[in-house]
């Protein structure tokens, strides 16, 4: 576990602008070579996006090579649906970063297509499109009450590329609060990035926030890494930091006594 860098915050505001100041941070020292940054969707990822997109704003960095790719999307599911992760990357990220007319390309953003008739193609065409850009230079996640990343569910194993998965009942639950209509609304499969394209990012940050999270957070820093908790695959990266907040962390890093600031 030498590899988890991690920091517990005082609560979730701090833990967004944080997370924002070192997702920032990072590109600046590739800055103004390509910045390849890979995004996750939830409630957790709300507040990262409003604290980065409020420093771009100040700061002006030129966004003409900035590549963003989403790990994962609901299939099937219409791209203006309002539960579909394009609708809502789309509205909360992809249109302010071109609203402030800083050289952002939209086709600079990408995302699998949950429209697709073919969506096995869709995602060996996904994993293409990643390795054509070079590869992710950093990857944000959050992750399940179960311990999904993307939507590579319990059972996923480390090998896994991007491709087509079946939800299971919990992240179908957890979800349904997105959509209108309820439970019966969520698709029953998605398009997500694999565990082994994750681990190709040069860099991870993963947010954890909030008491729901504190099994999960727990799990993580306890157990080997194993099919039933996805997240724990992220064991075998080199370079993963891990943003929590005293909810989501409780008391597990007293309990084991291990390095990790405080904030
Ligand atoms: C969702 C997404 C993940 C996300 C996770 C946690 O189902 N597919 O990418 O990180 O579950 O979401 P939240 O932050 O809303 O708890």
């Amino acid at each position: 576990m030498k590899n988890f860098k991690i920091t517990i915050f005082n609560d979730y505001n701090q833990l967004s602008q944080e997370s924002a100041k070192y997702v920032f941070s990072r590109w600046q020292e590739k800055y103004p070579k390509k910045f390849v940054l890979g995004l996750a969707t939830g409630k957790t990822q709300v507040g990262f996006r409003k604290n980065f997109l409020k420093l771009v704003s100040n700061r002006k960095p030129s966004l003409k090579n900035l590549y963003l790719f989403n790990l994962d999307e609901y299939w099937p599911i219409e791209k203006n649906h309002p539960c579909s992760y394009f609708w809502e990357s789309n509205r909360n990220f992809w249109q302010p970063l071109l609203k402030l007319r800083l050289g952002f390309k939209q086709n600079h953003a990408f995302i699998p297509n949950g429209e697709t008739e073919n969506p096995r193609f869709e995602a060996a065409n996904y994993e293409k499109t990643i390795k054509s850009v070079g590869g992710v230079d950093l990857q944000i996640l959050g992750v399940g009450v179960e311990g999904h990343i993307g939507f590579n569910e319990k059972g996923s194993s480390a090998d896994t590329t991007t491709r087509l998965v079946n939800l299971s009942d919990s992240t179908r639950e957890a979800n349904k609060a997105f959509f209108s209509q309820g439970k019966r609304a969520v698709p029953k499969q998605a398009i997500t990035m694999g565990i082994t394209t994750i681990l190709k990012a040069r860099k991870i940050l993963l947010l954890i926030s909030g008491r729901k999270k504190r099994m999960v957070f727990k799990r993580l820093i306890k157990s080997k890494q194993n099919k039933n908790l996805p997240v724990s695959f992220l064991k075998l990266h080199q370079d993963v930091t891990i943003f929590t907040d005293r909810e989501a962390s409780g008391k597990t890093i007293e309990e084991i006594n291990l390095q990790s600031k405080f904030k």
